[in-house]
C-alpha cells in the first residue's frame, strides 16, 4: 500500500459493485469489503458468523465495480488462526480483487508469515467486533490504552503497510499516528489520524440509530421510505405505469 501518512486518507465500506462503483468514481482513495456487512448487510448481531464465502463472494462483487479504489478485504473471524489457514484465506481474498486484507488485533508472526508472502497487510486495534464483549470505547485505562498502544508497534515491527484504530480516545488516536511510521486510519479515534473509515450504511443515513463518532452525509432512510411510500401510493391509485413507461 502506498499510502502516506498525513495526506487525509479516505476509506469507506462497500459490499456491492455498484455502491463500489459509485464512491469509486467519487474519488475514495480505499475501499474496505468490510466483516461489518454481517450486521448491515446480513442483519445479524455479530460479525462473528461471516464466512470466507461470505468475504469471497461481496469482494469479487466489489472488485467488479472498481477501477481506481484499492480494495481491502477483511479476514473474517477464525479465517486466521494459524499461519498456513491465513495465508490460504488471504490468497482467496486476492485472487478475488484484493489488494490487501485487514485482520484484526496481534497474534505472533501471523502478519510477518502473510508479507513474506507477498500478502499486503492492515492491522486494527482498538475495539475489535469479532471478539469484544462489549462495544464501548477502548483503552480508555492505563493498561487497555498501553495494551493497544502495544500490539499496534507488534503490527507494525511484523510488516503491516497501515492500521485501523477502533473506538478510542482522540489522545490515544493522536499518540498512535505520532509513534507509528505506517498511516494510521481511524474510526471513532479522532482527528489526529492519518485518514479515517466509516460503515457506509451509517454515514449515508440508513440505520436508524448510530454510534456518536458517524457523520451523517445523508439521510437515505428517508429517501427510501419516501420514494417506497409513493410508489405504493401511485401502484394504488393507477398513477404507475403511465403511457411514456409502457410499450405500444
Ligand atoms: O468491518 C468493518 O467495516 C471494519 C470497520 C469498522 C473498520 O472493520
Amino acid at each position: 500500500m502506498e499510502f502516506k501518512k498525513g495526506k487525509g486518507i479516505t476509506m469507506l465500506t462497500a459490499y456491492d459493485s455498484m455502491t463500489a462503483s459509485i464512491i469509486d468514481k467519487a474519488g475514495i482513495d480505499i475501499i474496505l469489503v468490510g466483516d461489518s456487512l454481517g450486521n448491515v448487510f446480513q442483519g445479524k448481531d455479530s460479525t462473528k458468523f461471516v464466512s470466507m464465502e461470505d468475504m469471497i463472494y461481496h469482494t469479487s462483487a466489489v472488485k467488479n465495480g472498481v477501477s481506481n479504489a484499492h480494495i481491502l478485504a477483511d479476514l473474517p473471524y477464525q479465517s486466521y488462526e494459524n499461519k498456513s489457514q491465513a495465508l490460504f484465506n488471504a490468497k482467496m481474498l486476492v485472487e478475488n480483487g484484493a489488494n490487501s486484507v485487514k485482520l484484526e488485533g496481534y497474534q505472533k508472526g501471523i502478519i510477518k508469515f502473510l508479507i513474506e508472502n507477498d500478502i499486503t497487510v492492515c492491522g486494527h486495534v482498538g475495539l475489535l467486533p469479532q471478539t469484544a464483549e462489549n462495544f464501548k470505547v477502548q483503552g480508555k485505562d492505563d493498561n487497555s490504552r498501553n495494551l493497544i498502544i502495544e500490539q499496534a508497534k507488534l503490527i507494525e515491527e511484523e510488516g503491516a503497510s497501515m492500521i485501523v484504530v477502533e473506538c478510542v480516545p482522540s489522545s490515544l488516536g493522536k499518540e498512535l499516528t505520532e509513534i507509528l511510521s505506517i498511516p494510521v486510519i481511524g474510526i471513532g479515534a479522532g482527528s489526529d489520524c492519518d485518514g479515517q473509515v466509516l460503515v457506509i450504511n451509517d454515514m449515508l443515513g440508513l440505520n436508524t440509530k448510530n454510534a456518536k463518532f458517524v457523520r451523517e452525509y445523508a439521510n437515505l432512510n428517508e429517501v427510501i421510505t419516501e420514494a417506497t411510500k409513493q410508489y405504493i401510493s401511485d401502484i394504488k391509485n393507477k398513477n404507475f405505469p403511465n403511457e411514456s413507461e409502457s410499450y405500444k
